[in-house]
């Protein structure tokens, strides 16, 4: 309930000013370190989840922070976990994906083969800012034989419509935060 949200609220560290002036860094590693608030999330990701966990097949996380509970969650409902890693760190054969950032691109890879034709895939991040990450992410399952079932985040960060760029996919989040 409200308490559960704010006990989570209440473990993310907010620092100003990193990594670069004008931004304002939305920090849940307080939150994994902290017994309760890590149940709590997991708890709230899995009563969050975007679609019923028997419509998806597989979880895929995101480099980095997508690591540190994706598998977690993937274990709780019995799913297996998709690593979508930042371009160079696999092994081939990869597919791989480019995508926008403010200043220059970024690219991220999974291995061929992860995705099996038509698996139905829930990607999943600790926070969602220009949605760019996650628009990168999706074109990637669905690239490599998959279908993207849903989005769950952790944190949304307001004013950004970083949701946009995500079409009608169904998404979850358990906080929102100004950017
Ligand atoms: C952060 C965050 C998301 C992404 C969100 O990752 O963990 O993955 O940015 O931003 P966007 O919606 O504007 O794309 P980052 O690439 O900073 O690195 P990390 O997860 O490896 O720490
Ligand atoms: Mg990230």
């Amino acid at each position: 309930g409200q308490d559960n949200a704010e006990y989570l609220i209440s473990r993310i560290r907010s620092v100003r000013g990193f990594p670069k002036e004008g931004i304002n860094f939305r920090d849940f590693m307080p939150v994994l370190a902290d017994p309760k608030a890590l149940g709590l999330m997991l708890d709230a990701l899995e009563a969050a989840l975007p679609v019923p966990a028997d419509s998806f097949d597989a979880i895929a996380g995101l480099e980095a922070r997508g690591f540190l509970f994706g598998p977690a969650l993937a274990a709780r409902l019995g799913k297996g976990f998709i690593a979508v890693r930042k371009a160079g760190k696999l092994p081939p054969e990869t597919i791989g994906e480019s995508y926008d950032l403010e200043y220059g691109t970024a690219s991220i890879e999974i291995e061929a083969n992860m995705v099996q034709p038509g698996e139905r895939v829930l990607i999943v991040d600790d926070l969602i800012a220009t949605g760019g990450t996650a628009k990168a992410a999706a074109d990637l399952i669905r690239r490599a034989g998959g279908e993207v079932a849903g989005f769950s985040f952790v944190m949304e960060l307001v004013g950004l419509n970083g949701l946009e760029p995500l079409g009608d996919v169904p998404s979850s989040t358990l906080v929102t935060m100004p950017a």
